[in-house]
């Protein structure tokens, strides 16, 4: 094949020579051109360089093979994928979000796409007598627990946490100015609240184990400090602080910033040397058990004037969950919300391995946190935020079903503002200026236009709930329970919820 290739060319390559030599020409001289430049690439690709042994062997054909791996994600999303089968967001989902982000009619045409007869199909039970949608009440919950003293009345959808450095400025200030169009809360992420964030939007601080915003480092080691997290959190427009244990797409793995996104500016709010990637250590340092978590909470939440304070975590051993959760009421202390985070999150940046295959899904994370906490009967002090690929209001529903009292979103989010799924946020090269911090990029991001599509997505999406509470004849959200959620099982028959989880 390599000796074909390389005839080939060299013939083509002398056949342009003799046609510029009887009718030269522009054309003829450009064809002469590419030839020469292709005899060239082909000697190059077969003898010269050793790295590549398909290159050698079929020298400048193999190089298409590159061209194609390439461009493949985006061959498959504009040619192959159907509405259904696109991973991690179908373009069902992703094309709701822009419908509701843009005001676009959000309507579809001749029936479902879905097959309703399939293992796993699931739907909800509508009533005879619907109730008038824009009646329904709920779209809102109170989180605080009895050791709190500014409870915050939150929005039952949020944006989930990222931080300045994953996304880019503005990103993050169209984030914040849709947060308080709409009024919702935004989650910093664990990088800190940064200048971007503070647009007048509902904060909720994220404290990660860098403690970026939240700490120091002391002999190279990052650790809480209690002025530096004190300036943060008492920030009037910081309603809640979140204690960051894992997410779902790393768990026990910790945050990661590639050294590109790690830019000067980030830097000095991070303190930390620019350009180099940055990685949070997977626990945290300033405790070691359950007790000192606990009273480290309630230090956090003294510093902060007593706002609500949360953990996130993804959830892992179920041992270690029960027997937190069990010193909660052992010591009669505790967190006021636990945002529970699927393994099939999102993130900037993670491992394979751990995006794969640490963790366990939402549902089944979610389902033990709510027995859990009504085992040990601190349902109603701890609220439950519950983050995975929430995306429409029947993602919503049935998450509310389960037991979360509010939810966060992070991804459909970014596809508010403009993502396209091209995964590339871990790179620097989002070509939307959502997860980059080049600035070329970041300007195509036009805060003053994206900021209304979140607002318009979270507003949108909180009616649909409503809409759907409403056909089920419901007249307060919070009545949608797991008996109300239906699965086709595998046998074919149709089970909720309820029987699924609550054996
Ligand atoms: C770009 C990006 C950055 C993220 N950064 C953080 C972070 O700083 N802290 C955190 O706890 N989770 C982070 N997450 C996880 C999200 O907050 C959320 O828990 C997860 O993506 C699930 O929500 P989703 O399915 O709606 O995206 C990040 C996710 C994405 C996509
Ligand atoms: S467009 Fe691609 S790179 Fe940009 S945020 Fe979306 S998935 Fe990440």
């Amino acid at each position: 094949m390599r000796n074909t290739i390389l005839a080939v060319v060299f013939v083509a390559n002398v056949l342009c020579g003799v046609l510029v030599y009887f009718i030269p020409d522009l054309g003829n001289y450009i064809l002469l051109i590419i030839a020469s430049v292709l005899t060239l690439l082909a000697i190059y690709d077969a003898f010269l360089q050793k790295k590549h042994s398909l290159m050698r062997a079929f020298p400048i054909v193999a190089r298409l093979r590159w061209v194609f791996e390439e461009e493949r994600e985006k061959i498959q999303q504009y040619f192959i994928e159907n509405d259904l089968n696109g991973r991690p967001i179908n373009r069902e989902k992703r094309s709701i979000v822009y419908q509701r982000s843009k005001k676009e009619i959000e309507t579809v045409p001749f029936g479902t796409q879905h097959d309703v007869y399939a293992k796993g199909y699931e739907f909800v039970k509508h009533s005879l007598f619907p109730y008038d949608y824009r009646k329904v009440k709920g779209d809102r919950v109170l989180i605080g627990s009895d050791k709190c003293i500014q409870k915050y009345n939150a929005s039952i959808i949020n944006i989930s946490a990222m931080s300045f450095g994953s996304l880019s400025k503005n990103a993050i200030m169209a984030l914040n100015q849709g947060a308080k169009m709409g009024g919702f809360a935004h989650n910093t992420g664990e990088g800190g609240v940064s200048p971007y964030h503070l647009q007048g939007g509902d904060l909720i601080f994220q404290v990660g184990t860098g403690y970026f915003g939240a700490g120091t480092t002391v002999n190279g080691k990052r650790v809480f400090d209690d002025q530096v997290f004190r300036e943060n959190a008492l920030r009037p427009k910081v309603k809640m602080i979140e204690i960051k244990f894992s997410q779902g797409a790393k768990p026990g793995h910790g945050g990661i910033l590639p050294a590109k996104k790690n830019t000067e500016e980030i830097s000095i709010i991070r303190s930390v040397e620019p350009f180099t990637r940055v990685d949070s250590p997977p626990n945290h340092d300033a405790f070691s058990n359950f007790e000192e978590m606990i009273s480290f909470i309630q230090k956090v939440r003294d510093l902060s004037g007593g706002k609500p304070v949360g953990i996130k975590f993804c959830v892992g051993d179920n041992d270690e969950i029960e027997e937190m959760i069990k010193t909660f009421a052992k010591v009669n202390n505790y967190p006021d919300f636990i945002s529970v985070d699927g393994g099939e999150g999102g993130t900037g940046s993670a491992p394979l391995e751990f995006s794969n295959y640490v963790g366990t899904p939402l549902l089944d994370g979610l389902v033990f946190v709510n027995k859990t906490l009504k085992k040990y009967k601190l349902k109603k002090q701890i609220k439950i935020i519950a983050s995975g690929k929430a995306i429409d209001a029947f993602d919503v529903v049935k998450y509310l079903a389960l037991g979360a009292d509010a939810i966060g979103m992070a991804r459909s989010f970014m596809l508010s503002l403009g993502c396209i799924q091209a995964r590339e946020c871990n790179l620097d090269t989002c070509p939307v200026g959502v997860a980059t911090q080049d600035e070329d990029l970041v300007e195509a991001l036009v805060v003053k236009y994206k900021n209304e599509r979140v607002k318009n997505y979270h507003n949108k999406t909180i009616d649909a709930v409503k809409e759907v509470a409403a056909a089920m004849g419901k007249n307060t959200i919070s009545d949608i329970t797991a008996r109300h959620v239906f699965r086709r099982s595998r046998a074919g028959d149709i089970i909720s919820l309820d029987e699924i989880y609550e054996r």
